[in-house]
């Protein structure tokens, strides 16, 4: 018998890295073994080593969830551990920052596939196995961002408005079926996002930021306490806040001094 089949398991998607990667380290030093997912082989692999000195079994899931096949693949090695999943971190996820007629379409697309499309697939299969089991528990990484138009990173915030949204229509739905669905909304972390967003000349690229690690103690903390969103840090809940009160086009505004390019800025000035 496989020894650590008394162990929960955890799945958890774009954990090579920043928030996805502390989720993953959380839910091992709470016991849990672990299904880790990213694109990047050599990433992936240093994640998975990483991981292993917590203790516990960590099984890599490679694969490009902009594809309905990276979305398979995921689902497969999951299958293939003869183990149900007792938690989803359906966490991987991308940005983009710059003016709507300057970014690249594609780019945008893969975005919405990656960031929207991907996380109703895997999360469609799996919040289907946990309402049989009647057992289960599902983080869905949202964000702040969603909460606001998101001048000069637009698409971005669409999908994480969709995720903020969907994430809470579900619980509502799921909780019949005893499956806690929990959305994390963190504010801006220190990890490689800006970076590959291509928003390191912004105001919010070069801003303090939260630490990735507390990010995901958050995360793990109100999931485990069945909380139906959260949202990091201080300063964020008072952002977040801020977002019922302020109307949608001083939001775009506050936004676009956070995500327009200082370069473009200046050059306007
Ligand atoms: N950082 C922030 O300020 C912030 C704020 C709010 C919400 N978030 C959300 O937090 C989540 C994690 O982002 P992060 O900040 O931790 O950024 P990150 O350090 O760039 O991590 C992104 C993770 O997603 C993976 N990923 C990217 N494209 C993928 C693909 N096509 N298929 C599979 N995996 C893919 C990456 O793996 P590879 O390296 O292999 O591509 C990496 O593991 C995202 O959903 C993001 O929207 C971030």
């Amino acid at each position: 018998m496989n020894p650590q089949a008394s162990r929960p398991l955890a799945l958890v998607t774009g954990a090579s890295s920043g928030i996805g990667l502390e989720l993953a380290r959380q839910f091992a030093r709470n016991g849990y073994d672990l299904i880790i997912n990213s694109e990047d082989a050599a990433g992936l692999e240093a994640a998975a080593q990483s991981l292993q000195a917590e203790g516990g079994q960590v099984t890599t899931a490679l694969a490009d969830l902009r594809t309905r096949d990276g979305v398979h693949t995921v689902l497969e090695t999951s299958q293939s551990l003869g183990r149900p999943l007792d938690v989803l971190c359906a966490n991987a996820g991308v940005g983009l920052g710059g003016r709507f007629t300057e970014t690249d379409l594609d780019t945008e697309l893969d975005m919405i596939q990656l960031n929207v499309a991907s996380q109703v697939h895997l999360v469609k299969h799996v919040a289907r196995a946990m309402a049989d089991r009647r057992d289960g528990r599902i983080l869905i990484t949202g964000s702040i961002a969603g909460l606001m138009p998101g001048s000069f990173q637009s698409v971005y915030n669409g999908t994480k408005a969709f995720l903020d949204s969907w994430g809470e229509a579900i619980r509502e739905e799921l909780k019949e079926q005893n499956v806690v669905v929990t959305v994390l909304m963190p504010g801006a972390t220190e990890t490689e996002f800006f970076h590959r967003a291509e928003m390191d000349d912004t105001k919010v690229g070069e801003s303090k930021k939260m630490s990735a690690e507390d990010v995901a103690k958050v995360g793990y903390e109100a999931l485990m306490a069945n909380d139906d969103h959260v949202v990091a840090g201080l300063k964020n809940k008072f952002q977040a806040l801020m977002t019922n009160i302020l109307p949608d086009p001083a939001l775009a505004k506050l936004h676009r001094d956070m995500a327009q390019p200082n370069a473009e800025k200046a050059a306007a000035e």
